[in-house]
């Protein structure tokens, strides 16, 4: 995934090795295009049992994904596990599956998709929207995060004590205005070299180059902000540090059974950055405050990287999610608040993972860093987490490795039962605006209450069945969906989209599923941030157990990232529920908000909410390609409302 600096020739080769899966595809396509002739009763998204016998050994559908749907008991978002197979009522809209049997893309001549030009357009029912889109106004405009910038909600605050100022205040209603671009914006600086060097216009801070000059993360050279790869906690550099951990707990094996990592309070994300090469998959997390372009930075190089505080509320991951958790020199006081903190990272942390806590105050004498280290002994002994490392390294940095228990033996010989492990009930909560737990989170079960073991080594751990789904009709979904994407990406995103993958680093994908298109994009020099949104199935676990990184979202507010981070949105799918909640146009100007120009969109849609889309995103002069009927690929230029 970080390596191929050349992305075209790895998508040729790629395909190349897709040539027989192809004809595969083709067969089923021309097999189920006889079928939707001489049969009505065609349900998506499943074969009906007369076709499933016929194309047992190759069964891939060119439809609609498979997406997960929830039982009729359970709660949007609810505890993973509780995903039953799709039902044609919710969610993924089948119509279009009937009426259209989707034609397979041509290879050789790689027919240009229609442009969707006014003159040539023959689609008889194009509605024309004139949206009078205006730019956000005012000093901080070109950075601004909605939802991290409501100055007037945090200025109402009654505490900031627990970095409540940090935390998400959405306005209502959601702005609507468009970002204006930074003076001398360029097109980013494509990735491997973004990893070292970024253009300073496109994240203009004077004040925090001026501030970490002396940290050596970053510094001004001539146009280019460079990193090199070292700072205050990596003084031999980064790589020989991420050595050194490994060194000091070889059972860590980076990239097989260590492959996703938590860096919290990260710098400017070198850490994550240079574990790329282990393929290991970090999100770097850090709070917008006085260091504030930390995580623009981060994502302006091709990082992945999220703005977020451990404050009040948790987290916006699963139970169970990472595989470590990494914390160099970062301010978060793990012992505050009766150790809510600590327990919260408890809470994502995968059973028997690693918490690594370096630059600590271990092993120095002032007396406020020995008393942070003797509650941190305290709490970490209650939690029943093992000291399995300690140590210092050539630069006198101590480094401790604590293992979260992988099973209750350790919390059933407590002294006390404090913290006491959480309810069921509690477990059952999704992690969106709920406020911090004073409680040890169950260890994850299977359904005959079994402890889950840990995920296959990377790379088999991507298209397994992941630890936490179990039930027989959901796994059948599940490799349902990772054969459907398999086919897809290849066969349409790669090649029949007029899309420049090489120019495309980080990719969003609004309504990630099982994770299926991001795990058919591994082997691209790309990274993606798979967007589980609120009220739809919770699958985010599943994606956490292939070896993939996400987060919770509400589509209908705004996303906690800098303008213009992000080169390519995928959205699947995602619209007609959401637009049930809030207006279509709240969520386009969100789109535009995060993208870069010159970025793409990418939306799999029905004809119908295609034909809703289309006047939008045209009000946006995005240059608009409509593939198939079903993908509408817009791609943003440098436009922007007059003043
Ligand atoms: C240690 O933790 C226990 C419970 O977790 C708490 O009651 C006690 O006050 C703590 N002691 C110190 C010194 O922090
Ligand atoms: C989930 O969290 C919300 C918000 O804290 C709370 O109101 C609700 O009762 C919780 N549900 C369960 C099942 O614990
Ligand atoms: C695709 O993007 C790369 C990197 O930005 C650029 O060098 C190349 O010229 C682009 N190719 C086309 C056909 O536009």
């Amino acid at each position: 995934m970080a390596n191929s600096s050349s992305s075209s020739s790895s998508v040729r080769n790629l395909l190349k090795e897709r040539t027989f899966p192809f004809l595969l595809t083709i067969s089923v396509l021309f097999l189920s295009a006889i079928f939707l002739i001489f049969g009505n009763n065609f349900q998506y998204p499943f074969f009906s049992s007369d076709l499933q016998t016929q194309t047992r050994t190759h069964s891939v559908s060119i439809s609609s994904p498979p997406s997960p749907t929830l039982s009729s008991k359970s709660e949007p978002n609810s505890a993973p596990g509780s995903v039953t197979p799709p039902q044609k009522k919710d969610g993924v809209p089948p119509d279009d599956v009937d009426s259209a049997p989707v034609t397979p893309p041509q290879r050789d001549d790689a027919v240009p998709a229609n442009p969707v030009d006014d003159d040539h357009d023959h689609d008889d029912a194009v509605v024309r929207v004139d949206i009078n889109w205006e730019l956000c106004k005012g000093p901080l405009a070109v950075d601004y995060i909605p939802c991290l910038d409501n100055f007037k909600a945090i200025k109402a605050l009654k505490s900031r004590r627990h970095m409540e100022h940090r935390e998400r205040h959405c306005p209502d209603p959601s702005p609507r205005c468009l970002i204006p671009l930074p003076v001398g914006y360029k097109m980013p600086v494509p990735w491997p070299k973004s990893r070292d060097m970024i253009w300073y216009d496109n994240v203009p801070h004077p004040k925090l180059v001026e501030y970490k000059k002396e940290q050596n993360w970053v510094r001004k050279s001539g146009d280019y902000l460079v990193f090199p790869g070292g700072g205050t906690q990596f003084k031999d550099g980064v790589s020989s540090y991420i050595d050194f951990i490994e060194q000091t707990l070889p059972s860590i094996k980076w990239g097989k059974h260590i492959r996703v990592v938590l860096d919290v309070g990260c710098g400017v994300a070198s850490f994550g950055g240079y574990l790329l090469d282990k393929n290991v998959i970090t999100m770097s997390f850090a709070p917008k405050d006085e260091h504030e372009a930390q995580i623009q930075f981060a994502l302006e190089r091709g990082i992945p990287a999220t703005l977020s505080v451990i404050g009040t509320q948790r987290l916006t991951f699963p139970d169970n999610a990472y595989d470590m958790i990494h914390c160099a020199r970062c301010r978060v006081h793990w012992d505050a608040n009766g150790g809510k903190p600590l327990l919260e990272l408890n809470r994502i942390l995968r059973p028997g993972g690693f918490f690594v806590w370096s630059a600590t105050p271990v092993y120095r004498d002032d007396e406020r860093d020995q008393n942070v280290w003797k509650a941190m002994l305290n709490i970490t002994k209650s939690m029943c987490w093992k000291t399995v490392a300690k140590t210092v390294d050539s630069s006198g940095i101590g480094l401790v490795i604590y293992q979260k228990p992988d099973s209750y033996s350790c919390y059933e010989n407590r002294k006390e039962n404090s913290p006491p492990i959480c309810d069921d009930k509690e477990a059952e909560n999704s992690s969106w605006y709920v406020p911090l737990g004073s409680c040890i989170s169950q260890l994850p079960t299977d359904s005959e209450g079994n402890l889950l073991r840990w995920p296959m080594p990377w790379p088999q751990r991507l298209n397994s069945q992941p630890p936490s789904l179990s039930g027989g009709e959901t796994v059948q979904t599940f490799y349902k969906d990772t054969k459907y994407w398999s086919a897809l990406v290849p066969d349409v995103y790669l090649d029949g989209l007029s899309v420049n993958w090489s120019s495309v680093r980080n990719i969003m994908d609004m309504n990630a599923g099982f994770g299926g298109f991001a795990a058919a994009l591994v082997d691209l020099p790309v990274w993606v941030m798979n967007v589980v949104p609120v009220d739809m199935p919770n699958t985010l676990s599943f994606i956490f157990d292939r070896g993939l990184i996400g987060v919770y979202h509400d589509w209908c507010e705004s996303l906690n990232t800098y303008p213009r981070t992000y080169d390519l949105i995928h959205s699947s799918f995602l619209f007609e529920k959401r637009s049930q909640r809030c207006e279509i146009e709240v969520i386009v100007a969100e789109m535009d908000r995060i993208l870069r120009p010159g970025g793409y969109v990418v939306i799999q849609e029905t004809k119908e909410m295609i034909k809703n889309l289309r006047p939008i995103l045209q009000s946006l002069h995005w240059s608009l390609t409509l593939h198939q009927d079903r993908f509408l690929i817009g791609k943003k230029g440098f436009w922007r409302p007059t003043v």
